[in-house]
């Protein structure tokens, strides 16, 4: 159907967020699971239960505006979650690093939803749709705090994710050298072995 007004554009807009907030509630529990920080995995289930009551913050806007609540495909989120999905496929990051990218993965999805949400408020406001603002802006609020709270903990996220990386690497090169020593000594076992072999050679063709 064509959109030519914008009570018909804020429908587009508020099934556009009712996909995004849909998808995220299902991407959110894998990623929080990637995170070893308790603070941060905390965060993230708790930002889970909120993402629900936005998904019926949403519903209930379509009521306001007398319009039954449907989702629209929306490329936006699906991208973010594929660029997360793919350096995971394609990078083959390290748990830490994973960790640390993960950070970013946050953040573009928080602020995609601010982007949308503010769009939606300016929207329902121009019609003067004051539940609907009102609805959004409780949403609103709660992505603004939880992309400060990414902001305010990257920094010692990345120094934990670095640590952690430097303690993986010290461990691989440890097992390296283990490996090493142990084929050292295998070869030199099998040099004796050879040695006494011969030796006993030499022994019995003198004997004979
Ligand atoms: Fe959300
Ligand atoms: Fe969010």
């Amino acid at each position: 159907m064509p959109v030519e007004n914008l009570h018909e554009l804020l429908k587009h807009e508020l099934g556009d967020l009712l996909f995004a907030e849909k998808t995220i509630l299902k991407a959110l529990p894998k990623m929080a699971r990637e995170v070893s920080n308790p603070d941060m995995r905390a965060r993230m289930e708790e930002h889970v239960r909120e993402t629900e009551g936005q998904v019926t913050n949403l519903e209930r806007a379509f009521e306001a505006i007398g319009e039954r609540a449907k989702a629209e495909r929306c490329p936006g989120i699906l991208g973010l979650i594929e660029e997360h999905d793919d350096f995971k496929k394609e990078e083959e990051p390290s748990k830490p690093m994973l960790e640390a990218f993960d950070l970013g993965s946050g953040l573009r999805v928080e602020h995609y939803e601010i982007a949308a949400y503010r769009t939606s408020i300016a929207i329902a406001k121009a019609i003067g749709n004051r539940d609907v603002v009102a609805l959004l802006k409780q949403n609103l609020d709660q992505e603004l705090a939880m992309a400060k709270f990414i902001e305010q903990s990257a920094g010692s996220a990345l120094q934990m994710a670095a640590t952690n990386a430097a303690a993986v690497a010290a461990k691989k090169g440890a097992a390296k050298k283990g490996a090493a020593k142990q084929g050292a000594t295998k070869k030199a076992a099998a040099k004796k072995g050879g040695a006494r072999k011969s030796a006993q050679q030499t022994a019995d063709s003198a004997a004979e």
